[in-house]
């Protein structure tokens, strides 16, 4: 049984598509096709692509990652063309934001460049509270959240707040929000940005860091619940975002990683065992059906190819959980556009 708002996809996806019922439709199951027509845009004439994403400028010699087309595996399930002042008429006078971290990031100046594609010569100005398409007034803005929910510096040091999100006091009043979390949660060490996490009255010094995610966005479903208004708000949530630092999962060996990827895997079938964290956000998203998930995974776990690698400006390790532009992220916006317009 599908859910509740993958259902609703599918079937308004069949109507538009003519109701040529394909049994099993799912615009998330496919595979990637070589398109000679991608990629979308020119990174150059873009003005948001952030270094770190640039990999033509930052010397990629290979161009075939560039010219990978998502192809949804049913006939009824073709994917729209992206049409930036189609999508820029529907969001006239609407402020969309994008709430998470870094791959938040990613998404949002995938979209950048693509809506100023379709529109070059648009005014577009950028201030702190976003960049506006001024011909259209929207404003499309970024919010760094790496936990949704709240760290709060006390006395102690810096607590992570499972059940606190404060922060929904900046998000309220986007017309359309897409939210995404994960990478973050990992972390431990320097990198850890915080020093106690507190569930309900009990402040800890760790504790499971999948428990304590899955705790953390059934905080945001209740904030989603009690603050938005699915009459005029829509909400997205960005599906867990995956990295290819480790070969064996996807059958080469495990010293591999996305450094030297050419080529995407083949098909429409990942080695490696879903990510315990997608499985959350899957069974999450299906409770609450005013969110839209866009199930990205698995389409992306077959883009070892599509990471920066070396070629983020930066060095460092090679980046193998953010991804270049144009990319993959564009494709994320197609399918992000694909709900919109239906
Ligand atoms: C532009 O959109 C904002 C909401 O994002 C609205 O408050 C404002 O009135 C709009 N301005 C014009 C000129 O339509």
């Amino acid at each position: 049984m599908a859910t509740g708002g993958r259902l609703c996809f599918l079937l308004v996806a069949l109507a538009a598509a003519g109701g040529s019922a394909a049994e099993g439709c799912d615009p998330y199951a496919g595979s990637w096709v070589v398109e000679a027509s991608y990629p979308l845009y020119d990174p150059a004439k873009c003005p948001f692509v952030r270094k770190e994403f640039d990999c033509v400028r930052y010397g990629r010699p290979d161009k075939g990652y560039l010219k990978y087309r998502w192809e949804a595996a049913g006939g009824g399930c073709e994917l729209p063309e992206f049409d930036g002042l189609h999508l820029l008429g529907r969001w006239r006078g609407k402020r969309v934001m994008f709430v998470g971290d870094s791959l938040s990031l990613n998404m949002y100046d995938s979209l950048l460049c693509l809506l100023h594609a379709a529109d070059p010569r648009g005014r577009i100005s950028s201030a702190a509270a976003g960049v506006r398409f001024e011909d259209f007034n929207v404003t499309i803005s970024y919010y760094l959240s790496h936990y949704l929910v709240d760290i709060v510096s006390e006395k102690i040091g810096r607590v992570l707040k499972l059940d606190s999100i404060k922060g929904g006091r900046d998000w309220v009043n986007a017309d359309v929000l897409i939210f995404n979390t994960w990478h973050w949660w990992p972390r431990r060490g320097l990198s850890q940005p915080w020093d106690y996490i507190q569930v309900g009255g009990v402040v800890l010094k760790d504790m499971d860091r999948t428990v304590a995610f899955s705790k953390a966005l059934g905080t945001w479903v209740k904030w989603v619940r009690s603050n938005i208004d699915p009459n005029t708000q829509k909400v997205f949530y960005q599906g867990v975002s995956p990295s290819h630092y480790h070969g064996n999962e996807w059958g080469e060996s495990i010293g591999k990683s996305c450094v030297g990827q050419t080529e995407p895997v083949k098909g429409s079938y990942y080695p490696n065992e879903p990510l315990p964290q997608e499985e959350i956000v899957k069974d999450i998203m299906t409770k609450i059906p005013l969110v839209s998930l866009l199930d990205i995974t698995l389409l992306s776990q077959l883009r070892k190819d599509a990471h920066p690698s070396k070629y983020s400006g930066i060095q460092a390790n090679p980046d193998c959980s953010h991804w270049c532009l144009p990319g993959l992220p564009d494709t994320w916006n197609i399918l992000l556009y694909a709900s919109i317009i239906n």
